[in-house]
């Protein structure tokens, strides 16, 4: 899988967005081992806490579609400014999709590739849950 399609794939997630009280479009593409790509985007609320980042509708997505093993993951907005994964999305990301690619990019094309586990280090996990 070439990097730009998949890049690509989250600029068309975008359209998907629904996001009027901020008016920040955020598009995901989530790429399985196999090749299919899972789309996603940020569903907003007028109770805006209950508002869902891209990345999380397209891990919720491919998880209810039974995928279960990812490579890696896109992510575009309107910004000229690379955008990265919130915080409460690095929780979701390495814990449903391993140690995975995060492909951040910027509306104008720039892009920047990390691990997830190097941007959550020290992530909560099992070996801390419930190890009382
Ligand atoms: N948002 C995402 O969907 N993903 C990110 O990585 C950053 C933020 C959304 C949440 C909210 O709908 C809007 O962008 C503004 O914060």
């Amino acid at each position: 899988m070439d990097i730009n399609e998949l890049i690509q794939q989250s600029v068309k997630a975008k359209e998907s967005s629904y996001s009027p009280y901020s008016k920040f479009r955020v598009g995901a593409a989530l790429l399985s081992t196999d090749g299919e790509i899972t789309l996603g985007a940020n569903v907003e609320n007028i109770s805006y806490g209950l508002s869902m980042c891209a990345e999380r509708t397209a891990i919720f997505r491919a998880h209810l579609e039974g995928k279960r093993n990812f490579t890696a993951i896109a992510v575009n907005s309107d910004s000229n400014e690379i955008i990265s994964p919130c915080g409460a999305c690095r929780q979701v990301i390495i814990e449903m999709c391993g140690n995975i690619d995060v492909i951040m990019t910027s509306k104008s094309g720039d892009s920047k590739v990390m691990k997830i586990a190097d941007l959550l280090p020290l992530a909560f996990d099992d070996k801390q849950f419930r190890n009382l």
